[in-house]
């Protein structure tokens, strides 16, 4: 994205302290998806700032819930597959989990068992990092089903937090980046 668009990107996001605990700065993504002209800019900006190639992966992997408000949408129109990580509890059995911990808590995900193919490339999106914990784990629960993590695409990059490091050594993109 250009300086400006990334500017009016960040400019969205609302920031609330002391949500939902004390200590938590909130970056809040969904003034973001309100506004017209954010949606259409984040969305072309992610496919614009796609960490590899859309012909070097198959499918896209959003998180619940905020992964899930634009993942389909930037697979739609990069012709893939969307596979939906939920949180535990939601699916119905088969599924594979992976137990993580927050910037707030600790927390699962899920996938139905067949989700994923053997060697299917997947990229994993969310709205923002933090501590890179739910990407991880997301990350772990992709090569847990037999996939292989592509990349990986945020909206939003928090710094200060060693997010970006701990996925390890992946094509990363992230759109804007803030406190
Ligand atoms: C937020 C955000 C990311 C995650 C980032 O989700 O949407 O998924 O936290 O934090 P991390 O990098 O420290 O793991 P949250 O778990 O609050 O759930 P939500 O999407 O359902 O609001
Ligand atoms: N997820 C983890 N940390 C967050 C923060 N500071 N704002 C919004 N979402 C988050």
């Amino acid at each position: 994205v250009g300086h400006e668009r990334a500017e009016f990107l960040t400019s969205l996001f609302r920031s609330i302290k002391g949500f939902p605990k004390e200590g938590i700065n909130f970056r809040d993504f969904m003034p973001v998806l309100e506004n017209a002209e954010g949606l259409q800019i984040m969305l072309e900006g992610l496919e614009k700032a796609l960490p590899i190639p859309a012909d070097e992966f198959d499918s896209v992997a959003g998180l619940e819930a905020r992964g899930f408000l634009f993942g389909p949408a930037l697979a739609a129109r990069l012709g893939k597959g969307f596979i939906a990580v939920r949180k535990a509890g939601k699916l119905p059995p088969e599924v594979i989990g992976e137990d993580y911990t927050l910037e707030y808590g600790t927390a699962r995900v899920e996938v139905e068992a067949d989700a994923v193919s053997r060697g299917e490339r997947v990229l994993i999106v969310d709205d923002l990092i933090a501590t890179g914990g739910t990407a991880k784990a997301a990350a772990d629960l992709i090569r847990k089903c037999g996939g292989t993590v592509a990349g990986f695409s945020f909206v939003m990059q928090l710094e200060g937090l060693s997010g970006i490091e701990e996925l390890g050594d992946y094509p990363t993109s992230t759109l804007v980046s803030m406190p």
